[in-house]
C-alpha cells in the first residue's frame, strides 16, 4: 500500500480475482469458444456449454454475448441459480426477457407493463435503484396459469426478434436448475423453442452427467436440439504467460518454476488458480519474485481458510462417502471408480454401496461423472485438503511406555513423570536428567 501515491497508483491492486465472472483484464484464453460459440449462435444454432462449477461459463457467455450485442442480436440472460418455483422462474424470465430484449433507449416507448398485457397471469413490477424494472408472479396463483404464463413467455423471444427483424438469443444458465425444479419444463421448452428460426437458446450447465443425458439420450424431450460444447481447463500454455503478465502490470515477478508448480498444483481449473494466484501475489514484494515457496504458503493459507467450510462438509458425509471422496481425490482423475480394481485398491466395499455413494457425492456436486466412466473432484482446494497429511496431535511416542507427546520428551526413571527434552531435569521429582546410571532411560522418535 505504501506506493500508492509515489507514482505508481493502482499497482499495488491484486492483479487477480475469483468468484466473480471474470471480465476485461482477468479473461483470458477461451479464443475458439468464443469464437466458435458467437458463429453458432448468430447462425440460429443452440448450445449446450458444460463445465463443472466455476471453470467459467458464466464468463464465457458474458463475453460472447458482448459481441453478439455488438452485431445487433438482442441477448436475453437468465440465471436459474436460485429459482426455487415455477412462478419464480416466470418473474425472473420476464425480467431477464424485458432487460434482454428492449433496450434502455426503447423503454420510454414499448411500456414494460404494455409487454407483458396479455400473459394470463399479470405480474407485479418493482423498480430498482438502479432504475431498472424486475416482476414478480404472485405465490398463489394457479400451476395451469403460471404453466400458460411460462410458454407465452418462453414464446416472447421469438416474437420481439420478428417484429424488429433482428435475432435473438436466449441464455439459461444453469440449466439444471430446471431439471431438478419441473422434470416437465424442458420438454415443454423444445415444443416452444423448435418454432423458433429467428433465437438460439444457450443452455450453460455444471451437472455434465444430468444434462448430457438430458440432451443426448434418444428418449429425452431436449435429445439432440443442441449442439454440446465441453469447456476444458485452461491450457498451461495459455495460463502461463497470463500468470506472469498479471503480475508484471502490478511490477511484481514470479519464476517459470513457481507457476508451472501452481500450474501443476491447479491443473488450470479457471477459479482455483486465479484464487490461487490472488493469494501468492499476496505474498509477493516488489524485487524479490514468487517462488516455489511462495505457492506453499499460498496453498496453505488457502486450505486455513476453508478448512472450517471442508470440515463441516465433511462432517455432513456418511462413512462410504469419505471413502469414496478421498479415493477419488488421490487421483485428478479416475477411470471406472465402480471398478474391481479401483474397489480394492482403495478398500471400498461393495459394487452397490460404492454406487450409492458416487451418486450421492455427484448429487452434491463435490464429484463431476463424465460419460460413463470417468470422474474428477473438481474442487482442486478440495482434493489438497483431502490429501493433506493430517497433522498429528501427538508426534513422539515414548519409547520406554509408548505414551505420545506434541514434543520430545524424557522419561523420569524415577517417578516416571515424562518432561520435555530441552528441560534438565525432572519437573516433578527434580531428578536430573543423567540418572544414577548415568544414561537417560528413555529414547524419543516421531511417531
Ligand atoms: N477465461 C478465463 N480467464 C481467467 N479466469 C477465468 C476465466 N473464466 C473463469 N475464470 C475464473 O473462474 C471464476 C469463475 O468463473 P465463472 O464464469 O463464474 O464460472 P462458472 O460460470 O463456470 O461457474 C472467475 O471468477 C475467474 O476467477
Ligand atoms: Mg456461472
Amino acid at each position: 500500500m505504501l506506493q500508492f501515491g509515489r507514482g505508481h497508483p493502482g499497482t499495488d491492486q491484486n492483479p487477480f480475482r475469483f468468484g466473480d465472472v471474470a471480465l476485461g483484464d482477468y479473461f483470458t484464453d477461451r479464443d475458439e469458444e468464443i469464437a466458435g460459440l458467437t458463429g453458432d449462435l448468430l447462425s440460429g444454432q443452440n448450445v449446450l456449454v458444460l463445465a463443472p462449477r466455476r471453470f467459467g461459463k458464466t464468463s464465457l457467455i458474458v463475453e460472447v454475448a458482448a459481441r453478439l450485442r455488438r452485431a445487433d442480436v438482442l441477448v436475453a440472460y437468465l440465471d436459474l441459480l436460485r429459482v426455487t418455483t415455477k412462478a419464480q422462474l416466470a418473474g425472473y424470465l420476464a425480467t431477464a426477457l424485458y432487460d434482454g430484449l428492449v433496450p434502455p433507449v426503447e423503454r420510454l416507448i414499448q411500456k414494460a407493463g404494455e409487454l407483458f398485457r396479455d400473459l394470463p397471469l399479470r405480474p407485479k413490477m418493482t423498480i430498482g435503484q438502479d432504475g431498472t424494472p424486475s416482476f414478480e408472479f404472485g405465490v398463489g396463483a394457479e400451476e395451469t396459469d403460471v404453466d400458460a404464463t411460462l410458454d407465452r413467455l418462453l414464446a416472447f423471444p421469438a416474437e420481439v426478434a420478428k417484429q424488429r427483424g433482428r435475432r435473438a438469443v436466449l441464455v439459461l444458465d444453469e440449466f439444471q436448475e430446471i431439471v431438478a425444479l419441473a422434470p416437465d419444463l424442458p420438454g415443454r421448452m423444445r415444443s416452444i423453442f423448435q418454432f423458433q428460426p429467428d433465437v438460439a437458446h444457450v443452455y450453460l450447465g455444471s451437472r455434465q452427467h444430468l444434462l448430457h443425458k438430458v440432451f443426448t439420450e434418444t428418449n429425452q424431450p431436449l435429445y439432440n436440439s443442441a449442439k454440446v460444447l465441453v469447456l476444458g481447463p485452461i491450457a498451461p500454455t495459455v495460463f502461463g504467460p497470463f500468470i506472469a503478465q498479471r503480475f508484471a502490470t502490478t511490477e511484481r515477478e514470479i519464476t517459470e518454476e513457481a507457476i508451472a508448480y501452481l500450474l501443476s498444483l491447479t491443473a488450470g481449473h479457471p477459479h482455483d488458480t486465479q484464487k490461487l494466484c490472488y493469494f501468492t501475489w499476496s505474498f509477493t514484494s516488489r524485487g524479490q519474485p514468487a517462488s516455489r515457496a511462495t505457492v506453499d504458503r499460498a496453498v496453505a493459507q488457502v486450505l486455513d481458510t476453508d478448512t472450517a467450510r471442508y470440515t463441516e462438509l465433511w462432517d455432513s458425509l456418511t462413512a462410504n462417502q469419505r471413502r469414496m471422496l478421498e479415493a477419488l481425490a488421490r487421483e485428478t482423475k479416475t477411470t471406472r471408480p465402480l471398478g474391481d480394481d479401483f474397489r480394492r485398491r482403495h478398500r471400498l466395499g461393495t459394487y452397490a454401496s460404492v454406487e450409492r455413494a458416487l451418486n450421492a457425492l455427484v448429487d452434491r456436486g463435490l464429484v463431476e461423472r463424465f460419460g460413463r466412466d470417468t470422474t474428477v473432484v473438481p474442487d482442486v482446494f478440495l482434493r489438497l485438503w483431502l490429501n493433506e497429511e493430517p497433522t498429528p496431535l501427538s508426534a513422539y511416542v515414548c519409547a520406554d511406555c509408548g505414551e505420545a507427546f506434541s514434543l520430545p520428551v524424557w522419561h523420569c526413571p524415577v517417578c516416571d513423570h515424562h518432561w520435555p527434552q530441552a528441560d534438565t531435569e525432572c519437573g516433578n521429582c527434580h531428578a536430573p536428567r543423567t540418572t544414577p546410571t548415568g544414561t537417560p532411560s528413555v529414547t524419543v522418535g516421531k511417531a
